[in-house]
């Protein structure tokens, strides 16, 4: 299955990223990069950094750097750290980015084979809205968004709005709302997927090369987590591309989703009639779990 990732990587972007280059099932043809976790140029170099760690030469594609209608938002560089990747320090790719913007590659490769490419976005989904609109066939063309996002008990950074839907609600409830094949992922599932230090511990032995950097850059993230008296750190981007080669982990309901744009509870998803997606509300936390780290153990 072919997959682009829209990524704003972010320290469990870059797990989500090893993850579907470890699964047999996945062809991961592109990367999309968006603000959010960092901003936008510094998450095109931390994508291309990791492309360069996976020996994967694929393009990379530079999209948004602020949501559709609100200002700029400054990175959450107190969870991811100031460069994206914990305490890593900034790294330089080989690589240059592609020269197509995000929304240009993302129409003229779903245009290019209609109905067999999977579309994650796991940041904002900024970049997702505008392809929309760039293009009216592609919300027909895609074979599927699968979405890390929103949650229908509550937020993360907010009491009300998980990250990704609060730095674009309107791009948010645009995408909810297009007709789309959409599976949305959201902290109802990715909040219990965690993985605590001895499990990155484990995936540094078991993989020298991608299971270390993950432990390297996890520490600053798992700090972050003990704030809030918490011994692990939650798998939310992963739990999104698990999603879509093992659907039967997880614990679907079909509804409409709508996104609120102002007020309190801004970035808050909240059911609705039609269109419907199909919303991950529970799953097997300890599958995803070990799913996740076996498949990291299989890398170099
Ligand atoms: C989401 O927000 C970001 O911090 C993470 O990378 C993830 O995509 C979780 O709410
Ligand atoms: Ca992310």
């Amino acid at each position: 299955m072919k997959l682009i990732i829209d990524t704003d990587p972010g320290v469990d972007d870059a797990m989500a990223l090893f993850w579907a280059h470890a699964a047999p099932e996945i062809d991961l043809i592109g990367l999309t990069t968006v603000f959010g976790n960092v901003r936008v140029d510094q998450a095109t170099r931390n994508a291309l950094v990791l492309c360069d760690v996976m020996g994967l030469d694929i393009p990379v594609a530079e999209g948004a750097g602020q949501p559709l209608v609100l200002p700029p938002f400054p990175p959450s560089a107190y969870v991811h750290g100031d460069e994206g990747f914990g305490d890593m320090p900034a790294m330089t790719p080989t690589r240059a980015k592609d020269p197509r913007d995000a929304v240009t590659y993302l129409t003229e490769t779903v245009c290019a084979h209609p109905g067999e490419i999977v579309v994650a976005p796991i940041g904002p989904l900024t970049n997702i809205a505008a392809a929309i609109q760039a293009d009216p066939e592609f919300a027909g063309n895609v074979k599927q968004i699968v979405i890390m996002g929103g949650g229908l008990k509550g937020g993360n950074i907010t009491p009300h709005a998980e990250a990704n839907f609060y730095h674009d609600p309107h791009a948010a409830h645009f995408v909810m709302t297009c007709g789309a094949p959409i599976i949305m992922v959201g902290l109802d599932i990715t909040e219990e997927v965690t993985c605590v230090p001895a499990d990155f511990a484990a995936m540094a032995a078991a993989s020298p090369k991608h299971g270390q950097m993950l432990q390297d850059m996890s520490h600053f993230y798992l700090r972050f987590y003990a704030e809030y008296g918490l011994e692990g750190c939650g798998l939310h981007d992963p739990a999104a591309i698990i999603a879509i080669t093992h659907p039967e982990l997880f614990e679907m309901k079909r509804t409409g989703v709508s996104v609120v744009c102002e007020g309190d509870e801004i970035g808050r998803s909240v059911p609705s009639d039609e269109p419907t997606v199909d919303v991950a509300v529970g799953g097997d936390a300890a599958a995803i779990k070990a799913l996740f780290m076996d498949r990291i153990g299989t890398l170099p």
